[in-house]
Formats: C-alpha cells, structure tokens, sequence
C-alpha cells in the first residue's frame, strides 16, 4: 500500500493541534455535566468511570497508531503517539485522582485497604504503574538517552498496562461485561496485527531513537 503523504504545515498546524483539541473533548464534556448537574444521582461515580474509561480508550488508540501504520503505510501516524500516549496517561492519573479524591476523600488507610482486598483495584494500579516510567521516558531526550531498542523494549509494558486496564474494567462490572470484553478483543486483534507483521514482512521504519536524533 503507498504511503499518504501529508504537507508538514498541515500535520503540525492544523491536524496536531485538531487532535489535541478533539483529546480534550472529553474534560469539557465532564465540565458541563458538572456545571449543568447533568452528570445523573451519582456524579462522583459517573466521574470516576468516565474518565476511566477515556484512559482505556487513549490507550487504545495509541497502542492501535503502529499496527494501523504496518496495515495502511501512513507513516505520518506516528506523529500523533507520543501525544496519544500521554493523553492514556493523564486520562488515567484523573481517573486516579477522581477516586482518591472525590470517591475517597483522601482516606488513605481506606483506599490502602482497598488496593490489598480489592483485586481489581490492584490490576487498576498495576495499569497505572506501567504507564509511568512510559510518560516518564516520552521526551525525545530520554528516547536518546535510553537508546531505540530498550525504547521499544520498554514500551512493550503499554500492553501490559492494556490487558490490566482491560481485566481491572471486566472484574469491576458485575452483570453486563460486554464493553470490556469489546475492549479485550480489540487489544488482542492489535497485539496480533503486530506479532504477525514482525513474523511476516518486517515493516521497514527508521529507528525510535534515530528519529530523536534528527528531531
Ligand atoms: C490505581 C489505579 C486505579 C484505581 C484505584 C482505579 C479505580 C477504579 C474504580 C474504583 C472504578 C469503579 C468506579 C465506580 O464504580 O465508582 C474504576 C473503574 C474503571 N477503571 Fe479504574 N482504577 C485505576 C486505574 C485504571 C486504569 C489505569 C485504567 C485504564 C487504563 C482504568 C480503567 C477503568 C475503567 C474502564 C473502569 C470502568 C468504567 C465504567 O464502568 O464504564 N482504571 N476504576
């Protein structure tokens, strides 16, 4: 399949920040139903809930960024994985927050309690875990300091952190485990995507760290 290719005015100015703008839909969507009393009997698990699941989703996309690459050669979608990536993980952190905060009121002996007996909020922190030294290693700096193999090496644990996010959606619902089972699939035909691609034909891309370097 030929590679698309888009004017860099285009993707830098006006794409990029469209993405980034469409990212944050999310928030403005929360805000108003806070601002409106829109957000139903519970807001504070409505809250909770949405934002996590915009981080499953943002991790999902961002993990589905290389195999739609390897399928169509748009290359210009890397463009856009970094700040995906960093979207699963902020996403996440409020999800976090909102339940720590909002959900908790800070009882840390509770939500510490809760970690240990409650093993879906252990899959939920082992998620987050994962995603941290990724959002930690996001810079081009640190791209160039780790080197493109440990890179690359070290993002593998973005599907670990999916496969948790998932396990901790579908042991958290208790009758209707569709959705994440939805989520499940698409996790697994994306991992499958990539297996196949690096058995099969081997997309040529120049390394992580030797776009860093150019960046
Ligand atoms: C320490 C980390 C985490 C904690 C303590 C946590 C906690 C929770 C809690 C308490 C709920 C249920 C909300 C409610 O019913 O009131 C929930 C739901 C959920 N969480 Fe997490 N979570 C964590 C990490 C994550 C991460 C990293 C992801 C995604 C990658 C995630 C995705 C979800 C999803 C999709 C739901 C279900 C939302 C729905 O019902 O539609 N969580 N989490």
């Amino acid at each position: 399949m030929s590679s698309m290719r888009i004017p860099e005015f285009w993707l830098a100015c006006v794409i990029k920040p469209s993405v980034f703008l469409a990212s944050l839909l999310p928030l403005a969507w929360l805000a108003w139903g806070w601002s409106t009393d829109g957000l139903g009997a519970n807001p504070i698990e409505a809250t909770t809930r949405f934002l996590g699941d915009w981080a499953l989703r943002f991790l999902l996309i961002a993990l589905a960024v290389t195999p739609v690459r390897m399928l169509t050669a748009w290359n210009c979608l890397a463009r856009f994985r970094r700040m995906l990536g960093l979207f699963a993980f902020a996403y996440a952190v409020l999800h976090l927050l909102s339940y720590i905060g909002l959900d908790q009121f800070f009882a840390w002996a509770t939500i510490w309690a809760e970690i240990v007996k409650r093993t879906y909020i252990t899959i939920g922190m082992l998620a987050v875990l994962c995603l941290i030294p990724l959002a930690l290693t996001s810079t081009k700096g640190m791209v160039r300091r780790l080197g493109g193999k440990r890179w690359q090496k070290l993002h593998r644990l973005a599907y670990v952190a999916g496969v948790a996010g998932v396990i901790h959606f579908y042991m958290m619902v208790k009758a209707d485990v569709r959705e994440p089972l939805i989520y499940g699939a698409i996790l697994t035909a994306l991992f499958s995507i990539r297996l196949w691609n690096g058995r099969t034909r081997q997309v040529a891309r120049p390394s992580v760290a030797r776009k860093a370097k150019r960046a």
